[in-house]
C-alpha cells in the first residue's frame, strides 16, 4: 500500500502545532497501525528527522495507552484500540489524519502523545477497595449473583485509554468514571467506600478539567471495549443516593 499520512507535529506543550504529510509506501495490509508509524519513523530516522513521538506499550489492546484521532475518530474507522486497528482497514492510495486526543484534561506533551494522568487521579480518589482480599479465594466463596458478576466484569474491561474523553463534544470523563464506579458498585468487596467512592470520583473528575456529560453517545460508539451507556445512568444513581444518604 502507497499512503499519505498527515501527522499532527508538535515539538512540546507550549509549541505550535500542525499537520505534516508524508508519503509511506511498502504498507501491509496486514500490518497495525502502529507497525506503519513505525515504519514512517525508521525512515524518518534513516532521513535525519525527528521521528513522530506516540504512546503504545502492549499493543494488544490491554494497556490503553495507544489512542490516537485518526481520520476524526478515537482510535479510527474501527471499534478497537489503535494498536489493534489494521492497515486493511484503509484503500491504497489514501491521505489519513492522525493527531492526538483533544480534550482540556488531556494536555499534549509532544505530537500524538498526551498526559492523561487525569484518569489515574480519578482512580486514586475512589477506584480501590479497602477491604482485604488476601490470595486468590476460591471463585464461589464469596457469591455474587450472575447477572452481577458479567456486568461488573464487562465494566471492568475500561483500559483508561481516554477514547470516550476525546470523542465526547465536552471532553467529559463521565463514561470512563462510570465504569469504575459500576464495576466498584456492583460487588460485595466494593461496599464499604460505595457512597464516599462516587462522590470523591466524580469531584476529582471535575477537579481535572472534564467537561459534563449532556448524553451525546460519542463515548459508548468509540469505546473499544464496550462499556455500556447504562453504567452513566448507574453513576448518576448512585451519585444520587450517596447525596441523599448525607454524605455530602
Ligand atoms: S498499546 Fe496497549 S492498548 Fe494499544
Amino acid at each position: 500500500m502507497k499512503l499519505t499520512v498527515r501527522v499532527w507535529r508538535q515539538a512540546g506543550p507550549a509549541a505550535a502545532g500542525r499537520l505534516v504529510a508524508y508519503p509511506v509506501d511498502g504498507i501491509s495490509p496486514d500490518m497495525s497501525f502502529l507497525e506503519m508509524l513505525d515504519v514512517l519513523n525508521q525512515r524518518l530516522i534513516e532521513a535525519g528527522d525527528e521521528p513522530v513521538a506516540f504512546d503504545h506499550d502492549c499493543r494488544e489492546g490491554i494497556c490503553g495507552s495507544c489512542g490516537v484521532v485518526i481520520d476524526g475518530r478515537a482510535h479510527g474507522p474501527e471499534r478497537t484500540t489503535s494498536c489493534q486497528l489494521h492497515m486493511r482497514s484503509f484503500a491504497d492510495g489514501d491521505v489519513i489524519d492522525v493527531e492526538p486526543w483533544r480534550a482540556q484534561g488531556f494536555p499534549i506533551i509532544k505530537d500524538l502523545v498526551v498526559d492523561r494522568s487525569a484518569l489515574d487521579r480519578i482512580v486514586q480518589a475512589g477506584g480501590y477497595v479497602s477491604a482485604p482480599t488476601g490470595s486468590a479465594p476460591d471463585a464461589h466463596a464469596t457469591p455474587v449473583p450472575k447477572p452481577d458478576a458479567d456486568l461488573a466484569f464487562d465494566n471492568a474491561t475500561c483500559i483508561g485509554c481516554g477514547a470516550c474523553v476525546a470523542a465526547c463534544p465536552n471532553g467529559s470523563a463521565t463514561l470512563f468514571t462510570a465504569a469504575k464506579v459500576t464495576h466498584l458498585s456492583l460487588l460485595p468487596q466494593g461496599g464499604p467506600e460505595r457512597a464516599g467512592r462516587v462522590l470523591d470520583m466524580v469531584d476529582a473528575m471535575d477537579a481535572e478539567g472534564f467537561g459534563g456529560c449532556t448524553n451525546t453517545g460519542e463515548c459508548v460508539a468509540s469505546c473499544p471495549k464496550g462499556i455500556p451507556f447504562t453504567s452513566i445512568a448507574t453513576l448518576n444513581r448512585e451519585y444520587l443516593a450517596a447525596t441523599r444518604a448525607g454524605r455530602r
